[in-house]
């Protein structure tokens, strides 16, 4: 499955909005960074925030299905964030092709080193991105509530 990643527009929030279930999961999908009830001025408000970049997934038929961000550290490294399926796509391997657009384009764009965290317990996202490559680390010490995972995509010279 070929997927595109397009930058977030405003059209793309109602599908965004409707994808998220209840507090509960909007805390899943972001890890704090948004919270219950979501809203326009809530997600226009990420647009504005330094080196971070929100993506729509799109499949090659052009059925939107996903979202995801993208967040650079510092010039090697970057986060993948509020990832997140439609509900009715769910369980089909769709994050899997989502997850390698996002790293590709990273990796384009001089990226070393991708992370990301994850609430524990959630074993969807956790068994999606092992099967993209991405392995367990030591927590980030500011985030110590969260599952860590990196995924090294160059070799350091
Ligand atoms: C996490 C998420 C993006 C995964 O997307 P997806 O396209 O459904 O992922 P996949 O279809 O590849 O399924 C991932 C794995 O979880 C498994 N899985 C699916 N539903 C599951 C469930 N309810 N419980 C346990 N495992 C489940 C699948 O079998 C698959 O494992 P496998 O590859 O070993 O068979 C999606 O579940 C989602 O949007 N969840 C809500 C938001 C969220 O939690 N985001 C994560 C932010 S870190």
């Amino acid at each position: 499955m070929a997927v595109v990643l397009r930058p977030f527009a405003r059209s793309d929030h109602a599908a965004l909005l409707s994808w998220v279930s209840g507090a509960e999961e909007l805390y899943r999908f972001s890890g704090g960074s948004l919270t219950w009830p979501m809203d326009d001025d809530r997600l226009d408000g990420l647009r504005a925030l330094p080196g971070v970049s929100e993506w729509t997934a799109v499949t090659d038929d052009g059925e939107t299905f996903g979202h995801l961000a993208t967040v650079w550290i510092d010039r090697d490294h970057a986060r993948l964030a509020r990832v997140i399926v439609a509900p009715e796509r769910r369980g089909r391997g769709l994050s899997r092709p989502m997850v390698d657009a996002a790293v590709r384009m990273l990796r384009e764009t001089g990226c070393r080193e991708v992370v990301l965290h994850v609430v524990p317990g959630n074993d969807p996202a956790l068994r999606s991105y092992r099967s993209a490559g991405f392995t367990e680390v030591a927590p980030d010490p500011g985030r110590p509530q969260f599952v860590r995972m990196s995924l090294r995509v160059a070799t350091a010279t």
